[in-house]
């Protein structure tokens, strides 16, 4: 009902907003947030987003925060109550005035803070953007709107407008295979118990159709997914690998993950494996040229979901690219070895983060040492998507396409 949905909105947007609601209360306590006692510092949090982000009445605000506090730390209500009231006496866009950086002086830094992300993801945002801020600023404002859930259709066994009329959901815009979901539990449709679809953004379903729809010569048949866990991607390619005669195999290195591919997976040509990818040539499953089709749905930060996961934009940092990347280059490496000769390889990340997609993908073929082409990705989604660029690699963003920002390059071995 009414409280479930406040509920839902006061704790997502609390953790989707917490930099910010921080620098306020910090402003209006007069002390960095790491001298307020944790209870207190959080309970500061929710009234500040419902003073400043919800329509909930400044009175009503301040006396279910003081409330809060008088449970979970008597000894503040006092301190909380003078801090709700001087965050009060101004609306948001009045704090982030005062607050932010100049916009001329620091633009990234203002963005930030007006629009609640780390000032290093909007940086990163604005590079793979080409240092267009406006877009940036509707790619943020995109990131801050909670997103339909996507439901994939799994060929073969449903079809997306049926699966539409059935969940009372809509088709997808781009996605043969999507279905949005007006909202309510995915986890209680029968479609999704019964194995007709499973939830997945419409960006990951355009990525991994993409390998599909990749022209190869000579045998189809045997086609690879090196990060399969937990089993979104390796579900869609295994339901179009049963139309096909084909079967996948299924690589994933952590042990509860794989056990999530063989259960995404059940009934259909997929086998799966619990393994480090980077094992190809050294794992009877991984064989060197073994296969004609390959996915490397690499681990990455993240950053182009982050309007799906609240609260991943803040615990993220910077430190966490290098051994991403890393395991990036290798994983794809190992890629170009398991395909054999005239293959294809999709390399997909759901980060637009330079470093993690076009950085990797040109250090990897260089690596690799074999002779590799660009296969143009973008006749390879379907037709009339706007805005997917010059090729041959693909980004797609939320404020543009409305999917996750998925980055697809597609890789040809030719020798
Ligand atoms: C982005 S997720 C894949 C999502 C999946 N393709 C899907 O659509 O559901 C990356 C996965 O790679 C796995 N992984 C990380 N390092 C790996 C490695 N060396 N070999 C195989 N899998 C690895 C992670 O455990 C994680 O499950």
């Amino acid at each position: 009902g009414r409280d479930a949905a406040f509920a839902t909105e006061l704790t997502y947007g609390t953790l989707r907003a917490v930099g910010t609601l921080d620098a306020v209360v910090a402003a209006a306590a007069r002390r960095p947030v790491e001298r307020i006692d944790p209870p207190t510092r959080d309970a500061l949090r929710l009234g500040a987003y419902q003073l400043l982000r919800m329509r909930v009445p400044a009175h009503a605000a301040v006396s279910s925060t003081v409330d809060l506090v008088r449970v979970v730390a008597p000894a503040a209500i006092g301190f909380a109550n003078a801090v709700l009231r001087v965050i009060a006496s101004r609306d948001f866009d009045a704090w982030i005035a005062e607050l932010a950086p100049d916009a001329e002086a620091d633009p990234i830094g203002h963005l930030a803070l007006a629009h609640q992300h780390p000032a290093w993801i909007v940086r990163a945002f604005a590079e793979a953007l080409g240092g267009d801020l406006a877009e940036t600023t509707e790619l943020l404002i995109a990131n801050n709107e909670r997103p339909a859930v996507h439901l994939c259709a799994r060929p073969g066994r449903a079809e997306a407008a049926r699966l539409a009329e059935e969940v009372g959901g809509t088709p997808g815009r781009f996605s043969p295979y999507a279905v949005y979901l007006p909202g309510g539990d995915p986890g209680e449709l029968a479609a999704l118990r019964d194995g007709r679809a499973h939830v997945q953004d419409e960006g990951s379903q355009l990525v991994a159709a993409a390998l599909v729809a990749a022209p190869l010569d000579g045998t189809d048949r045997r086609w690879l997914d090196l990060c399969a866990g937990p089993g979104g991607k390796a579900g869609l390619l295994g339901a179009l690998a049963a139309e096909r005669g084909a079967e996948v195999t299924a690589v994933e290195v952590a042990e509860h993950r794989a056990r999530l591919v063989t259960e995404a997976t059940a009934g259909l040509p997929v086998h799966v494996h619990c393994a480090d990818g980077r094992a190809v040539g050294r794992y009877p499953a991984l064989p060197e040229g073994g296969f004609d089709r390959v996915l490397v749905d690499a681990p990455c930060t993240g950053l182009g979901a982050l309007r799906r996961r609240p609260e991943s934009r803040w615990r993220r940092q910077p430190s966490d690219l290098p051994p991403l990347t890393q395991v990036q280059r290798e994983l794809l490496v190992a890629a170009l070895r398991a395909v054999r000769p005239g293959g294809v390889v999709a390399y997909v990340t759901c980060s637009p983060h330079i470093v993690e997609t076009h950085v990797t993908v040109v250090e990897a073929t260089r690596r690799f040492g074999r002779p590799v082409d660009f296969v143009d990705a973008r006749p390879l989604l379907p037709e009339g998507m706007p805005e997917i660029g010059d090729g041959p690699t693909v980004q797609l963003w939320p404020h543009r396409q409305g999917t996750d920002a998925m980055f697809l390059a597609v890789l040809r071995r030719t020798g």
